[in-house]
């Protein structure tokens, strides 16, 4: 026998002495699978005490391999039957638990349903507004939200070098071609496809080139236009009125004021008196919201331009007609008492659950 030969036969012999049965005080110390695991590791894992003496056993010489194997065997067999005991013993503990810890009460409703959806506040107080037009007899239109600069603009009598035609305050999409910054586009493709008379509401997006707390990027406005013979300022007053009341209360005050836009003419703004300050008697104390006037201002609006008219082919010499336009954020906004426009654009569920 060589040197490393009866070296290695020494080497296992000792140590199967060394395991001995130490295992089995570990295996039964063990109080959990992990634990149990990792001592059973330490002897029959890729660096374990046994799994080392099994590697040895290649240099032990073949006439005391027999002797030598059956007990290196007959230990592994033992080591793995004892954890396999352990295993059991666990699992039928931690089960044993299980049944005497107090029942699940099987009876009790589930925590989660699936939550009902609801409308987002925008779409809310925008089907709210045009359902006052519709009552008036409004018909509700749609316009596209990327739009030609001729409707947008052109044919509404903006100079080309409009303020608002600038590059800083459109998205332009290609030369010629930009995301709509108002509904007043509905009106040029309205009254091009049919002739008057026409009364016609229409609701939607737009875009500008603003962000801070009371302006976003993207917002809804409400257009609406009348196109008849004989409309005068009296019937735009006698909506935009009733248009106020019917959203605000009867009784509720409303005030033109002079104002530009280049497709009416005379053109004004609309406040109506500001709600959250109203007081019994018909005054108004003044408040935060209205930064103390007494009014909100709510819509711009005025008679269509006779220029806009003859860009559209209808006849300026018989037809009058009145539009107007109001922001369906800012109605929101004052409704629900929401102090920055963006928190309607974050669809953050704990604000839009208040809606539900
Ligand atoms: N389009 C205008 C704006 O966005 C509002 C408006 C509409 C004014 C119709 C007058 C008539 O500011």
């Amino acid at each position: 026998m060589g040197a490393d030969a009866s070296g290695a036969v020494l080497e296992i012999e000792q140590g199967l002495t060394g395991l001995g049965t130490s295992f089995r005080d570990a295996f039964a110390a063990a109080p959990t699978e992990q634990a149990l695991r990792d001592a059973h590791a330490r002897v029959l894992g890729k660096k374990g005490d046994l799994t080392a003496l099994l590697k040895r056993m290649g240099a032990v010489p073949a006439e005391a391999r027999k002797v030598l194997g059956e007990q290196v065997n007959a230990l592994k067999a033992e080591v793995e039957s004892a954890f396999a005991a352990r295993l059991a013993a666990l699992a039928r503990a931690s089960r044993d638990a299980e049944l005497a810890a107090t029942p699940f009460d099987l009876s009790l409703p589930a925590r989660v349903g699936t939550p009902r959806g609801h409308e987002h506040p925008i779409a809310r107080v925008r089907d709210d507004l045009l359902a006052i037009f519709r009552d008036l007899g409004f018909v509700v239109a749609s316009g596209p939200e990327v739009e030609f600069e001729a409707n947008n603009f052109t044919r509404l009598g903006f100079p080309p070098d409009h303020p608002a035609t600038d590059m800083q305050d459109s998205f332009w999409v290609s030369p010629g071609i930009l995301l709509r910054t108002h509904t007043s586009n509905v009106q040029v493709r309205e009254m091009m496809s049919r002739p008057p008379p026409l009364a016609v509401v229409s609701a939607g997006a737009v875009y500008r080139r603003d962000d801070d707390v009371t302006h976003s990027p993207m917002f809804h406005q409400i257009e609406g236009f009348l196109v008849a013979e004989r409309v005068s300022f009296a019937e735009l007053k006698g909506v935009l009125t009733a248009f106020a009341e019917r959203l605000y209360g009867p009784g509720t005050p409303v005030r033109f004021r002079p104002s530009y836009f280049p497709f009416v003419e005379p053109g004004a703004e609309v406040d109506v008196g500001c709600v959250f300050c109203a007081l019994p008697d018909g005054t108004r104390g003044g408040c935060r919201v209205c930064k103390h006037t007494g009014w909100l201002e709510v819509l711009g609006c005025g008679m269509i331009h006779p220029v806009v008219f003859e860009h559209v082919g209808i006849d300026p010499e018989k037809y009058t007609g009145f539009a107007f336009g109001l922001g369906v954020e800012r109605v929101a906004m004052l409704r629900y008492g929401i102090p920055d426009i963006r928190l309607l654009f974050e669809n953050d569920p704990r604000m839009l659950a208040q809606f539900g």
